[in-house]
């Protein structure tokens, strides 16, 4: 195990006792916690992965939210901003982890603004339809689950209470997305229509949400070894198609994959080729919505100064208040 660990100070050949400590606390599933001694790459690979799972969070709400002023009935609408609102609060306890490792929300806030870090590459395509919103909730947020659920078990105490919670709100938001697209399937040919169109541009993106291949995942390994990642990209990929062909037959609606197909042997199914270079390039800011997304993050956020530079004139006359009663 000890090989896998990045030696917190390479040129040293024998592992530190406080290495020694961290290695045994992690095989005996103890929880890190933030006061506890960690090797600086730990700490750095959770700031990334926690950060970039909270902006997630954040430029999620966006394509949804186009949608909330003409969600079909009043119902749909507060189902709709109920849903919005949960992916706000994911990001706040995200942000939350994230900060215990020393970084600052502003910090955080910049990386994102500024392109330095990265969100799921899912929130980067348009919602063309309403049938979009059944399908981002059925589709991503089904993902977004398989991909979430063993995080609960993850090796970072923060981390792992902050998913917990956050599982249990995803499972509806799964549910409304799958119902969206039941009561579509089963509704007017056009409607049906309509839900199929959405599968057929959101199967693929939803597919490329759990990562590159394990061959080119350049931190799976290491993210392993530290109990961070639980499961590898393909496994949760692998486990997201069994899961889901299921539910888009019982929907009668077909999966755009023509070499889908269910291997006995395998006990899986076995499905065609992603494009990879289509990933690489929404990752990399050329998707069909990045430039939009980030947009509409950055004014967000400065329209809102005003509000936060007033909190903070109210809490520093506060603490001022408090330190001349003290005096
Ligand atoms: N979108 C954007 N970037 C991605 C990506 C994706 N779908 N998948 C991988 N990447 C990036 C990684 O961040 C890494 O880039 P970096 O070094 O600049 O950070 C690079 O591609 C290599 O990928 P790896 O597999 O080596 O990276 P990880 O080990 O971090 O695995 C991950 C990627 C599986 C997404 C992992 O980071 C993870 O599990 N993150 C936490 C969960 C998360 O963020 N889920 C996605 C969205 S949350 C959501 O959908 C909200 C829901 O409410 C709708």
């Amino acid at each position: 195990m000890y090989a896998q660990m990045v030696k917190t100070d390479p040129r040293s050949a024998e592992i530190t006792p406080e290495e020694e400590a961290f290695q045994a606390r992690l095989d005996a599933d103890v929880k890190i916690e933030p006061k506890d001694w960690m090797p600086e790459g730990y700490r750095k690979t959770l700031v990334r992965q926690i950060s970039q799972h909270a902006h997630s969070e954040i430029v999620g709400q966006l394509p949804e939210a186009n949608w909330i002023s003409r969600a079909p009935t009043l119902e749909r609408k507060a189902i709709l901003i109920a849903k919005v609102q949960d992916e706000a609060g994911h990001g706040l306890y995200l942000y939350c982890a994230a900060e215990t490792l020393g970084v600052s929300r502003e910090q955080l806030l910049d990386q994102l603004h500024t392109g330095k870090a990265k969100y799921s590459s899912i929130f980067n395509y348009p919602t063309l339809t309403w049938a979009d919103v059944g399908a981002i909730g059925w589709l991503v947020d089904g993902a977004a689950i398989m991909n979430q659920v063993p995080l609960q078990r993850c090796s970072y105490g923060p981390y792992s209470r902050a998913m917990i919670r956050i599982c249990k709100e995803e499972s509806f938001h799964q549910r409304q997305g799958f119902d969206i697209m039941a009561k579509l399937a089963a509704g007017t040919a056009e409607q049906k229509a309509m839900a199929q169109d959405a599968l057929n541009r959101w199967w693929w993106p939803s597919l490329m949400m759990f990562g590159p291949p394990d061959a080119d995942s350049v931190h799976s390994a290491q993210s392993m070894a530290w109990k961070i990642k639980l499961n590898s990209n393909d496994e949760l990929r692998q486990r997201f198609v069994d899961q889901t062909v299921p539910q888009a037959r019982h929907l009668g609606l077909e999966i755009p994959d023509p070499d889908l197909r269910w291997n006995e042997e395998r006990g899986h199914y076995d499905f065609g080729a992603i494009d990879w270079d289509e990933f690489y390039r929404v990752i990399a800011g050329q998707g069909p919505c990045n430039k939009e997304r980030l947009d509409t993050r950055v004014k967000a956020h400065e329209d809102g100064a005003w509000y936060r530079e007033g909190l903070q004139a109210h809490a520093a006359k506060k603490a001022e208040r408090r330190r001349k009663a003290a005096a």
